[in-house]
């Protein structure tokens, strides 16, 4: 058979139906737990509430001429879990209250969105007067998340349950009160041992500066050795031995054909005297 709009709308309140239930069962408990007398107070006449919206919901199937069949609302169990997990795992205090009041707002949304889901259906299929029943408790879920929000945050006058689990930081003053303080041989004997730290490092210090400046001067040494063996290398590069004696050869060589040249030129210099005279001779005969 082929599934309707009614037929999710009828899941739907059915559903809803199964949620009050568990959260009309659940709620005292919630309360008891509970150390803020006005979050306790909320919880007790949400309860009360509760209890007329499963009310409300009875008349809307009578409405619909139908018998509520039994269907278990797993996604509500699910949260009130976590409710009775942090009744277990937190003492009773105002960290507790607002980790309460943290699942019971996923609670209250949960049904704020279910019964908006509802009242659309409803206005579409034409049941006015069941809308109408189902906007009340729209209304109510609105309302007590609000309260809820105010109880954490607090208003003008009051401070709200989350300020309250979150009390300020001690100061360091306030820390060190109870602590014994040093007496005066105490105070020597420390004053003594940071005397002896202090001279240990000064001379581990001045022990590490020494082997560094050692190690500075034979670098240093080792530097200058290299450089005059690199300065005589290129010194014996430029000018080489055979070469040297080569060149002194040459020079020997050259000197003495000056020599002989020398020797040669008084003789050219007494032929033109020969010459010069015979042409004296000549001019005078
Ligand atoms: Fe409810």
């Amino acid at each position: 058979m082929e599934k309707t709009i009614k037929d999710v709308f009828i899941d739907e309140l059915h559903d809803i139906l199964s949620a009050e239930q568990q959260i009309a069962k659940a709620l005292p408990k919630v309360a008891e737990a509970s150390s803020s007398p006005e979050l306790k107070a909320a919880f007790k006449a949400h309860l009360q509430e509760t209890k007329g919206q499963i009310r409300r919901l009875e008349k809307a199937f009578r409405l619909l001429k139908l018998k509520p069949r039994v269907q278990f609302c797993k996604g509500t169990k699910g949260l009130i879990d976590e409710c009775n997990e942090v009744i277990k795992d937190y003492p009773k205090s105002a960290v507790r209250d607002a980790a309460l009041i943290s699942k019971a707002q996923r609670i209250e949304h949960y049904e704020i969105s279910a019964y908006g889901t509802v009242c659309t259906f409803a206005n579409e299929l034409g049941h006015k007067d069941i809308a109408s029943l189902l906007h009340e408790t729209l209304n109510e879920e609105s309302n007590a998340d609000k309260k809820l929000t105010k109880l954490a945050e607090g208003g003008f006058l009051t401070s709200g349950i989350n300020h309250k689990a979150n009390p300020p930081a001690k100061t360091l003053k306030e820390k060190t009160a109870g602590k014994k303080k040093p007496s005066s041989s105490e105070d020597k004997a420390n004053s003594d041992k940071k005397n002896v730290t202090s001279l240990t490092n000064k001379a581990i210090a001045a022990t590490k500066s020494a082997v560094t400046s050692k190690k500075k001067t034979a670098a240093t040494k080792k530097k200058t050795a290299v450089a005059s063996n690199k300065k005589t290398t290129s010194a014996k590069k430029v000018a080489p031995k055979k070469t040297i004696a080569k060149k002194t050869v040459v020079k020997s060589k050259a000197s003495k054909a000056v020599v002989r040249s020398k020797a040669r030129k008084p003789a050219k210099k007494s032929v033109a005297k020969r010459k010069t005279s015979a042409l004296g001779h000549r001019k005078r005969a």
